[in-house]
């Protein structure tokens, strides 16, 4: 007790420190992730990317290939990244050889200066029609994984894949999550690997998808991470107030149905479309706004899911671009927080400070901005408090 009058005046002075700091108050935390996804034929190059990524407070981005100008742009930058290989490229890098010679061209010449932090191998595979590239993929990951460790580097790049939701059979509810009979065979080994090498397990989940196919039934407020009385797991009792959680809890659930208990999970997408086609109910930039910024703000809060609540959920939002090119419905070329041109698709909280994305030019946005500063410093407040009360206990 007697030492409670100094951790006050270090919370103090915290405080006073983190009110002073004011926008740079993302760094205390840790980071959401976005998705930087290039299929757009007006995107900006990689540099004035990073500097965007660093004006919204962004340290973690996965792109879709090993673009050497991205890595190049982002070296000796605060930026994680994640990279991704093609799924065309799963046959070759099977032979360790081959992925010895990948990992010495597409990672090792710009590791360190770019901080590479995890490969993603193929994207989707075990929802995907082709059975063949389903069998190659755990052997590239062994091969990938091994050529990082032959090259010193497998300490600080992690290997994965992004599966979509489709790899669950049952994802209602959470306990009764387990995987599609037909990839019960190459399952074990995929979660050895991940076990083995204590990678997590990468889910590219969206409650949008669920809430589109059934919009009478699906509550919107459960899958916005709005305010509402969620749903209880019949058989573990936990409580769920919005449908990203459970879904990862399912996957935690199916993992341990085959016997992997202790993999981590991680949200490698996830995002809401600010415009879709009239059948794409509730793609609308109210509510991608809405989805994004909840996210944001649980972000913030360092949250785990119900069932592992003390292990923050670590998430990438998709995406950091609208992407023009990209084939399919409306929604698809609408899942950006920006615009090409770098300004914000619509006010997800995030702060820009640099001035060709800031939104100051009319007096309701400046309003917008008093508002989201007013949010700031109650985050703000509520952060030193977190900290406070940590040093007490
Ligand atoms: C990163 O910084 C190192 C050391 O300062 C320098 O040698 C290297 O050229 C930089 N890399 C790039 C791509 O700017
Ligand atoms: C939705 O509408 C688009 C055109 O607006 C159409 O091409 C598409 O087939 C429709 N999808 C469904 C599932 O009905």
């Amino acid at each position: 007790m007697e030492k409670l009058p100094s951790k006050i005046a270090i919370s103090n002075i915290l405080l006073g420190f983190y009110v002073l700091s004011g926008l740079d108050f993302l760094r205390q935390v840790e980071s959401l992730g976005i998705n930087y996804g290039q299929v757009g034929n007006n995107l900006p190059p990689p540099d004035e990317v990073l500097n965007l990524l660093q004006s919204l407070k962004l340290t973690k981005a996965r792109i879709y290939d090993t673009n050497p100008q991205v890595l190049t742009s982002f070296a000796n930058s605060s930026i994680e990244l994640i990279v991704t290989v093609d799924n065309q490229m799963l046959s070759t890098l099977m032979d360790p050889q081959q992925a010895l010679q990948w990992v010495g061209t597409h990672i090792r010449p710009y590791f360190p200066a770019t901080r590479i932090t995890g490969i993603a191998v193929g994207n989707e595979i075990f929802t995907g029609d082709d059975t063949t590239l389903m069998a190659y993929l755990v052997p590239a990951m062994v091969s990938i994984h091994a050529a990082l460790v032959r090259l010193g580097l497998d300490q600080f790049i992690q290997v994965s894949t992004p599966s979509s939701l489709g790899v669950l059979e049952e994802s209602y509810p959470p306990s009764g999550g387990s995987f599609r009979s037909e990839i019960n065979e190459i399952m074990p080994q995929f979660l050895q690997f991940l076990e083995t090498t204590k990678a997590p397990f990468w889910i590219n989940a969206y409650p949008y998808f669920a809430y589109k196919d059934d919009p009478n039934r699906v509550s919107l407020d459960y899958v916005l991470f709005n305010r509402n009385s969620g749903m209880i797991d019949p058989y573990t009792k936990l409580h769920y107030d919005n449908m990203l959680y459970a879904q990862v809890d399912a996957v935690i659930f199916a993992m341990a149905r085959m016997g992997y208990e202790g993999i981590q999970v991680m949200v490698s997408e996830t995002g809401w479309p600010s415009k879709g086609d009239p059948n794409e109910t509730g793609a609308t930039s109210e509510n991608a706004a809405i989805y994004n910024r909840n996210l944001l703000r649980r972000q913030m809060e360092n949250e785990g899911t119900p069932l592992r609540p003390n292990n923050r959920l670590e998430i990438y939002v998709f995406a950091l671009f609208n992407e023009d090119m990209k084939p399919g419905p409306t929604s698809e070329r609408n899942y950006g927080l920006l615009q090409p041109d770098g300004t914000m698709a619509y006010n997800v909280g995030l702060s820009p400070m640099s001035a060709s994305i800031s939104l100051t030019s009319d007096a309701t946005k400046v309003k917008q901005r008093e508002y989201e500063s007013l949010l700031r410093s109650i985050f703000l407040y509520l952060l030193a408090f977190q900290v406070f009360m940590r040093r007490q206990r």
